[in-house]
């Protein structure tokens, strides 16, 4: 086994310690040669282009970019299909057997497809969803675990042309009927269940309900996980259907549809500062490209790898570094179905130790959780074979990075920390770990190509040291194209602020040698443990209860998950505020949102504070909830209400 390092966090903390890239992975890393940056500078679109050329096209583009503000059309003109680039394109080389999928389920089966296997299911599937009526342009929604079944119904939709729309199955049967309803899915894919914890989530239950008001569907296909007998799920005549009694009776010819660069592959639902989620659109050639180029330089992949991303596919990390960007490379990629303690809290270094795990991909919520569980558990294992670590989803602080590139890389792998979001398609900012020294806590600089600024109000880039809002000053080629059904949105939320510019909606500051450090959202969403909840939503969802006259809802600073959900809730005039209460109101969110939105606390005030026009100032009520002294409260319309709250609240604390 590899030494580990001794010396103390703090020490490997000390001002100025950074991390370059240990001799031997430079020498072998896929790109080494820092001179990438300049090229990729010189000609943006000749950079993506040389990437395009390594993919299979049906027919090349004429122009690799037309950009009309915020209008980006990416390879126009080019006829491509991401699922023949996934799979085809590796079988008639030695990738043909090769392991594409690695799945580990939470009570421990393992299933092994290989790509020949992969593309064999996703043909086959794809001609059920024609069977069934699916056609290039229409929307499946895809409601399932994390089985390989996941990947294939995407695939499937991707070969025939079809728009998936994957629904992370921790979200509520309402949450569910919001993206039917706003995608007018045709078809959806689901499961009887999966395991998570022990526990099954009852996903065709909630399924059921939540198409009680989705008239679109017509079919719905159930993957029979085997977490209840076949028997004891509901099916209803004419409507469902078992998964495997398709697949038995699919033929598997099933030529891949020659798609438009910019016909539509997905659309992704994302919470945004209002309380409807809105349906991030991607499409097919520059996704491809975009998703294509980072794997392969981000994650240095080689043939040889085994790869794990940790993630959910029901989040855009899963799409695009558990299914896409893998599989376009010829990686193999694992999946993970449940959770990182079950049976006990080393099951994530048992499975790094059991399949030779090389590279891991993960986020920083999942390293303080294990930072608190202890050294012990992953000290009980091999991870010897592991030879890079990624981080995405929150900002990353630097005892945890250390604590990571310790702990789990034994002080030998390098530490990528990636910023992107569901918007970009792809990472974004994040080191290429051939050639950037690391500072914890930092992503450190653009990918090749990407333009990315610190500005302040007026637009203007702020010097080095300050802080300001993180912007995209050029298109890129995974790039968002529109919210699904809301052009106008998209303008507004990303275009409008800086005309020609992207807003991120994150806080960032530059160093003096122009590395970036998130700080954050600075609009009204929260990050909870990676995953991107919108105060708004959790707001509706709480003044939903008959009980409720107002709320507001703010994230707090928390240890392990980054943020918690702090809910501040006025209650109806000669409601009984009751001892239940406050956890009846919790799993009222869980069970409109799904459980990720539960709030932490709920602090019951008798008034909430605002401004003279009536707007809730959030701003204070951060300022209680994290304890410290009150904000500006020149325009607050009375300020004893913040007063009591601020004394309610230390009262309730001690
Ligand atoms: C945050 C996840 C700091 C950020 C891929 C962003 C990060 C939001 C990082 C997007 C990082 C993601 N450092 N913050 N490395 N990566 N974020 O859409 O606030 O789920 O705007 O995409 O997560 O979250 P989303």
């Amino acid at each position: 086994m590899v030494e580990k390092v001794q010396a103390p966090i703090e020490a490997l903390l000390q001002e100025g310690r950074t991390f370059p890239p240990p001799d031997e992975f430079r020498q072998r890393a896929n790109i080494n040669d820092p001179g990438v940056y300049e090229e990729a500078e010189r000609d943006p679109e000749g950079f993506w282009a040389r990437w395009a050329e390594q993919l299979h096209w049906f027919r090349k583009w004429e122009r690799v970019l037309e950009w009309n503000p915020p209008w980006a059309k990416w390879f126009v003109g080019g006829k491509t299909n991401l699922a023949y680039n996934c799979l085809d394109r590796h079988l008639t080389g030695a990738r043909k057997n090769k392991a594409a999928i690695l799945w580990e389920g939470e009570p421990g089966e393992v299933r092994i497809l290989t790509y020949w296997e992969l593309y064999r299911q996703v043909c086959k599937f794809a001609n059920v969803l024609k069977s069934l009526g699916v056609k290039k342009g229409d929307r499946v929604t895809i409601y399932m675990p994390m089985v390989p079944e996941l990947p294939i119904a995407m695939l499937a939709c991707a070969r025939i042309g079809a728009v998936h729309s994957v629904v992370f199955g921790g979200f509520s049967s309402d949450a569910l009927r919001d993206r039917i309803q706003d995608a007018q899915a045709k078809v959806l894919v689901t499961a009887e269940g999966g395991w998570r914890r022990g526990n099954i989530v009852p996903l065709k239950r909630n399924a059921d309900e939540a198409l009680k008001e989705c008239p679109s569907i017509e079919h719905v296909v159930v993957f029979h996980r085997g977490c209840y007998e076949q028997s004891q799920v509901p099916m209803t005549p004419g409507r469902d259907l078992w998964w495997h009694e398709l697949m038995a009776q699919a033929p598997l010819e099933c030529p891949a549809e020659e798609m438009d660069a910019e016909d539509m592959l997905y659309i992704l639902y994302t919470s945004g500062t209002t309380g409807k989620p809105k349906g991030v659109v991607h499409t097919t050639g520059g996704y491809m490209v975009g998703v294509y180029a980072t794997t392969k330089w981000v994650f240095d992949l080689k043939e040889e790898d085994t790869y794990w991303c940790t993630a959910d596919i029901g989040w855009v990390t899963g799409h695009s570094y558990i299914v896409y960007g893998p599989l376009l490379c010829g990686t193999t990629t694992v999946m993970y179905e449940g959770s990182p303690d079950w049976p006990e809290r080393d099951r994530w270094w048992a499975l790094v130790e059991r399949h030779g795990v090389n590279i891991l991909y993960t986020a920083p919520t999942a390293i303080r959780t294990f930072m608190r569980w202890g050294e012990e558990w992953p000290a009980r294992h091999d991870l010897s074979s592991l030879r890079l670590l990624g981080s995405v989803g929150e900002p990353i602080n630097p005892e945890a990075w250390v604590w990571y590139w310790r702990n789990i890389g034994g002080g030998r792998c390098p530490v990528v920390d990636t910023w992107w979001q569901t918007e970009t398609g792809m990472i974004m900012i994040t080191p290429l770990p051939g050639i950037t020294v690391c500072k914890p806590g930092s992503a450190t600089r653009p990918f090749p190509g990407v333009a990315a600024d610190v500005v302040d109000d007026a637009g203007n880039s702020v010097p080095a040291g300050a802080g300001g809002y993180l912007v995209l000053k050029r298109p890129w080629p995974a790039m968002m194209r529109t919210i699904y059904g809301d052009p106008d949105r998209y303008v507004q939320q990303y275009w409008s602020r800086y005309p020609g510019i992207y807003f991120t909606g994150d806080g960032a500051k530059r160093d003096e040698d122009g590395y970036f450090w998130i700080v954050g959202r600075i609009d009204d969403v929260v990050n909870v443990a990676g995953h991107r909840i919108g105060t708004m939503e959790v707001e509706s969802a709480l003044v939903d209860h008959p009980s409720v006259a107002e709320a507001a809802v703010i994230g707090r600073s928390d240890e392990v998950k980054g943020q918690a959900l702090w809910a501040f809730v006025t209650i109806k005039e000669g409601v009984d505020r009751h001892q239940g209460l406050e956890q009846e109101l919790r799993e009222h969110v869980a069970r409109k949102i799904g459980g990720i939105a539960r709030p932490d606390r709920i602090i019951f005030a008798a008034e909430l504070p605002k401004t003279r026009s009536g707007k809730i100032m959030r701003r204070l009520l951060r300022d209680i909830a994290e304890g410290r002294a009150l904000g500006d409260t020149t325009t607050l319309q009375d300020p004893a209400v913040v007063q009591t709250l601020r004394e309610q609240y230390e009262h309730l604390e001690g």
